[in-house]
């Protein structure tokens, strides 16, 4: 029989994955209860998929299929993400501004009023949320930033204030949730140190935040090793932050951008199970520090890899679409 990845990391922390409401609508796949303890909705808890329609046009049932789910089952679950430049309920940024953009007042009424009402649904069902994803970006100097702040509609009408107020809204709503801040790239030491500052201006203002969320998104040589994201870890520790893994996968390709696209050769199979030993290790050796790991998907076959940056072929999870273990399951397991 296959031995559970909850149970065997039982002592460490939660392992798990995220979902689709379809995946569990119907009672969901055995395996997916039988190997995680911790899920988050792929897609499913973003503004875009409850707000799109506008003020006050809420839609949880899909999101609450994957709650009820999980909490019927005894599985934790994260929310992700509250504020995000992407899938974002757009209409929130139009108004009586100059150029039909919203006002300060209006974003900052709409921020609160959809963090209130979306954390006081989930409120005791949802025990940590992704409060802001990705307002960071100073690796990538192609794109418009200032000072490394990615000019979003939150950054470009709030400035960068929007996050200390993301923050105490959530708060307000779920006094009891821990609050991340959500980012890929957190071993790159210039997002580590704009991380770090973030985290030190909040706990000045007083504001909560209660862990840093690293995405995880991996390459199968990018980066060489899990040391520097190891050193993220500890620093965020150091000031009195947890960390949660929340998106991990390890492509099979060394850069998805280029259209590399590999087959899933044994070789390959084997040296992404070294990659996933490496980081689990790494994980194991930060248990104190890393209360939650979660990889990007149920399994190859429905990877958000398989789409983006363009339709590829890529098989970067612990499981084939048959749901048969991989390499990197057993390196995993048997650590
Ligand atoms: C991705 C989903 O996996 C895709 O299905 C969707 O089309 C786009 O978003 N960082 C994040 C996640 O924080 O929300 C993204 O999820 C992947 C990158």
């Amino acid at each position: 029989p296959m031995p559970s990845l909850a149970r065997l990391y039982q002592s460490y922390f939660p392992v798990g994955i995220a979902i689709t409401p379809g995946q569990v609508m119907f009672g969901g796949n055995t395996q997916i209860a039988e190997q995680f303890n911790v899920v988050v909705a792929e897609n499913a808890m973003k503004p875009f998929s409850l707000n799109k329609f506008g003020p006050g046009r809420y839609d949880f049932d899909a999101a609450d299929a994957i709650v009820n789910f999980a909490i019927t089952r005894g599985i934790k679950v994260r929310g992700h993400a509250l504020v995000w430049h992407e899938q974002a309920a757009d209409w929130m940024f139009y108004g009586s501004g100059p150029n039909g953009d919203a006002t300060r007042e209006e974003l900052t009424e709409r921020l609160h009023t959809y963090i209130r009402d979306v954390v006081t649904h989930f409120k005791g069902r949802v025990y940590a949320w992704d409060v802001v994803n990705e307002a960071f970006i100073p690796d990538e100097p192609g794109k418009p930033q200032i000072d490394g702040w990615r000019q979003s509609n939150w950054y470009r009408i709030l400035g960068p204030q929007f996050i200390a107020l993301a923050f105490k809204f959530a708060h307000e709503a779920d006094p009891d949730a821990l609050l991340f801040y959500n980012d890929y790239n957190t071993e790159k030491p210039a997002k580590r140190a704009m991380i770090l500052q973030l985290i030190r201006d909040l706990q000045t203002q007083g504001v909560p935040i209660h862990g840093i969320g690293h995405q995880s998104h991996y390459t199968s040589t990018n980066p060489s090793d899990f040391g520097s994201l190891e050193e993220t870890i500890v620093q965020v520790s150091n000031l009195g932050l947890t960390n949660h893994i929340t998106e991990l996968d390890i492509s099979i390709s060394s850069n998805p951008m280029t259209g590399s696209e590999p087959e899933l050769t044994p070789e390959l199979e084997l040296e992404q199970a070294q990659r996933y030993h490496d980081f689990f290790s790494m994980c194991l050796r930060q248990r104190k520090n890393v209360s939650a790991v979660l990889m990007w998907g149920l399994n190859d076959d429905v990877s958000w890899l398989r789409n983006w940056p363009h339709a590829r072929f890529d098989a970067p999870l612990l499981f084939t679409g048959e749901m048969k273990p991989k390499a990197a399951f057993w390196a995993v397991a048997n650590l």
